[in-house]
């Protein structure tokens, strides 16, 4: 567990006629330690940021022996089980001045939307207790799609909406968007060579990775989708503008670029290979992480931080290459932009470092019909870095588009 343990002092108005703290008393000084133990860390907002509230559904505690005010008492917390959508944790308050274990709760909390239906723990949540992202194999459907086998998370009813990760991630950067999106069939995969699917050892191209998705739909019985790309997931999508463009119903480009890779570019890409085979995909990650997330993410979420590094460190090396070899090679798509003839919106993190406002702005100048929506505190990663404002923006755009994509 990420969070601090936090030393809270037992004050008289807290205390019963004998002068000691009573039941209603102790659970009500194990929740200001949990919401002190948050504000100190991810902050007591964090879980409005994911979209999801904390419900407590069973609450029990063990009691050793008395508290008196004054008393200083150190509280810890330890996750003991971390489910689809629960979580229990157990919290001990020792007396500081002597060592002595007074009482502890056990207590199971369930993850709820705004109308209280459960909702599955986003990665983010996750990554506080101590579990690493949700690349769960087991959780994702797995397509046959001949040449290939892809994991997707698969997700609700109604028009469907593709989501395509970044380099060198997975479907979990979507986590929140399919958890909450509502009224779509989310459909989130892994690409070829990365997070749950297949690793081929060749066949890594923008127009591979398009098809791959195309059969997917094909797959799921969808005809068209809207399209939502984040960085490289952008490439693909406008790959599949290219090659597939019947499919789309609309498209959103996340912090990505139209332009191909120039000469330096693609002596970079060549140059990471190389690490990566040399090194590791943990070094890779190394080099990635502080231009991949916010200044304000890292500041302020340096769990999200750990998880993205989690994220890159377990890509496949030969899929990461496989990655690195499509994007040097792909082709510029600034020709496309003014063809585009969907609803398309264009959205970047304020502090995106590598697919910076200015280029989003450009992108969303040349789409005839493109809006631009710009997400303050976040970076290159804005689904994940700030999940409840990408996911706002893209609901509304999806219930303007929602008629034309049923
Ligand atoms: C990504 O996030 O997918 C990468 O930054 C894309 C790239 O390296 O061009």
């Amino acid at each position: 567990m990420r969070l601090p343990p936090i030393e809270v002092t037992v004050y008289p108005y807290e205390c019963d006629a004998y002068g000691h703290l009573n039941e209603a008393a102790w659970l009500l000084l194990f929740e200001r330690a949990r919401w002190e133990a948050l504000s100190r860390g991810p902050g007591a907002d964090f879980f409005g940021r994911h979209g999801v509230w904390p419900a407590v559904r069973r609450a029990t505690i063990e009691f050793h022996a008395a508290a008196y005010p004054g008393d200083v008492l150190a509280i810890d917390l330890h996750p003991e089980d971390v489910g689809r959508t629960s979580v229990t944790l157990t919290q001990h308050a020792v007396r500081t001045s002597d060592g002595a274990l007074l009482a502890e709760a056990q207590l199971v909390f369930v993850m709820i939307d705004g109308e209280g239906r459960p909702v599955p723990l986003p990665d983010a949540v996750a990554g506080l207790f101590g579990v690493r992202g949700t690349a769960r194999p087991g959780d994702a459907r797995r397509f046959d799609l001949g040449e290939v086998s892809l994991a997707a998370d698969v997700r609700g009813e109604g028009p469907a909406l593709l989501l395509i990760h970044g380099f060198p991630l997975d479907r979990t950067l979507w986590a929140h968007q399919v958890a909450t999106l509502a009224g779509w069939r989310r459909i989130a995969p892994d690409l070829r060579g990365l997070g749950a699917s297949d690793v081929p050892a060749q066949g890594y191209t923008m127009a591979s990775y398009a098809d791959d998705l195309v059969r997917l739909l094909d797959n799921l019985g969808v005809h068209r989708a809207v399209v939502a790309g984040l960085s490289m997931g952008g490439y693909v999508a406008f790959e599949m503008v290219r090659r597939h463009r019947e499919r789309l119903a609309g498209l959103i480009l996340v912090d990505t670029r139209a332009d191909a890779d120039g000469p330096e570019a693609r002596a970079a890409r060549d140059d990471l290979a190389a690490v990566a085979r040399s090194d590791g995909t943990r070094a890779v990650a190394e080099r990635l992480l502080p231009r991949l997330v916010g200044r304000s993410t890292q500041q302020a979420q340096p769990h999200l931080v750990e998880q993205v590094r989690e994220m890159m460190a377990r890509a496949p090396t030969a899929g990461l290459v496989g990655a690195l070899r499509a994007m040097r090679d792909r082709s510029d798509a600034t020709p496309l932009l003014a063809t585009i003839d969907v609803p398309t919106l264009v959205v970047v993190g304020q502090e995106d470092e590598l697919t910076p406002p200015s280029m989003a702005r450009a992108i969303a100048g040349a789409i005839p019909s493109a809006a631009l929506r710009i997400i303050p505190g976040a970076g290159h990663l804005a689904p994940l870095e700030a999940p409840t404002a990408v996911t706002r923006v893209c609901a509304e755009f999806l219930e303007a588009v929602r008629e034309g994509a049923t």
